[in-house]
């Protein structure tokens, strides 16, 4: 086999087992007058893993985006134009370059393991808090039987590893003695169990902390099919149940979480966190049903509420901000704001609540603000303030 051939096959494979990190073709001694260089990555284009190859004229870079299966073969065709390649994958770098005489000579060394992580978007993959070798996200499908994200994932693999950031940044906030006992998490709402799984992952494995984490689903397949991915890889300290979120009254929660859980679940959930004292309360509300059919325009509003996507956009605003008004007066500081959920949904807004202490005066002071703008609007009820009611 010459050198040419061993590198295409080494190609090849990196392109196949998806382990190309990247490509940089130069030396180019075709017909085009300015182009200088190619760089060819992987991305994922609408879910689907393509190759993007960036061409460097003198004095401007066009992009062409070919699709995977196509890729070995347009890249020989390349070949006979650039007389030097430098191929990086994850395990090594090879270089390629054909002399005068159109010689191959091929150098390959092992991998700079500080630049062999996999590109699989537009952006390089940055360090991420989670690791993809564990065992169950094969169970999860986020990779393959070879530990390698699958690439329709790699969209969500980087929607859980930011979920996990604000996670992380939340833990550091609250200030969680960490040291004596096991840290119980409840996930509401929990799906297919991406975010619970990692939470568990993060805490045990990265932070190296013992923790308790529980996920509530409506759905049994779910569960059954978490519940089998915790036995196939021995994981202790995670289980997840099947019920509702409304019915489940856990003894004990540090941090409470509930993302997209329908509607006034989100309610039920808050207000477990608040009743357990949960260090942390972590909400993305969803369909927010309760408020809009009480709510009466203000006057004033009222040229503008006419229209029923306003009125929408406005029971939304009122619902989550008066869950973090009373997530406040609760004791909670609450930060309200937009994140890249996993889902795919416009609801992409987190309630963020961290326990920390909060004056008599100031509790009275957010109370009487819920009562005005309740009254503003018309509001007979919002779940919440009724759920926390009954506690007080
Ligand atoms: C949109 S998914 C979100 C899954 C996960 N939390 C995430 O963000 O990736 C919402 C999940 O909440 C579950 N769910 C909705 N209402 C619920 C309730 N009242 N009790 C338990 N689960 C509920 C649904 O079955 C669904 O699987």
């Amino acid at each position: 086999m010459s050198d040419l051939e061993k590198f295409v096959q080494v190609l090849a494979q990196s392109i196949n087992q998806q382990s190309l990190i990247k490509l940089v073709l130069s030396k180019y001694q075709g017909q085009e007058s300015e182009l200088q260089r190619l760089t060819i990555r992987p991305v994922l284009l609408r879910d689907a893993p393509h190759l993007s190859c960036l061409y460097h004229y003198k004095t401007h870079d066009i992009t062409k985006n070919v699709a995977l299966e196509d890729g070995t073969e347009h890249i020989k065709q390349l070949l006979n134009d650039f007389k030097n390649a430098n191929l990086f994958t994850q395990e090594q770098e090879l270089q390629l370059s054909i002399s005068k005489k159109n010689k191959p000579l091929l150098l390959v060394k092992a991998a700079n393991t500080t630049s062999s992580s996999v590109v699989t978007t537009h952006n390089r993959e940055k360090q991420r808090l989670l690791e993809l070798e564990r065992d169950f996200w094969f169970d999860l499908g986020i990779v393959d039987a070879n530990k390698q994200l699958i690439p329709a994932m790699s969209r969500k693999w980087k929607q859980i590893n930011k979920f996990i950031e604000i996670f992380a940044k939340a833990i550091e906030s609250a200030n969680l003695d960490l040291t004596h006992e096991s840290l119980h998490v409840v996930d509401f709402g929990a799906g297919k169990g991406y975010l619970t799984f990692a939470i568990h992952d993060y805490l045990v494995q990265v932070h190296q902390h013992s923790a308790h984490v529980t996920g509530i689903e409506l759905r049994d397949t779910l569960v059954q099919l978490c519940n089998s991915a915790i036995q196939r890889c021995s994981l202790k300290g995670l289980q997840f149940y099947q019920g509702d979120v409304r019915s489940y009254h856990p003894a004990k929660t540090d941090v409470m979480i509930a993302l997209h859980a329908c509607d006034i679940a989100t309610d039920y959930a808050i207000h477990t966190g608040i009743r357990l004292g949960a260090s942390i309360i972590m909400c993305a509300p969803c369909c927010h049903k309760q408020l809009r059919p009480q709510m009466q325009s203000p006057t004033l509003l009222q040229p503008v509420l006419q229209h029923g996507v306003h009125l929408g956009q406005e029971a939304e605003m009122i619902t989550d901000g008066l869950r973090a008004l009373l997530l406040e007066a609760s004791g909670y500081q609450t930060q309200v704001f937009e994140f890249v959920s996993l889902e795919h949904t416009s609801k992409n807004k987190m309630i963020l609540a961290i326990k920390k202490q909060v004056s008599l005066s100031r509790k009275q002071q957010i109370m009487a603000q819920v009562q005005e703008i309740k009254a503003f609007y018309g509001i007979k009820e919002h779940c919440l303030e009724t759920l926390l009611m009954d506690v007080n």
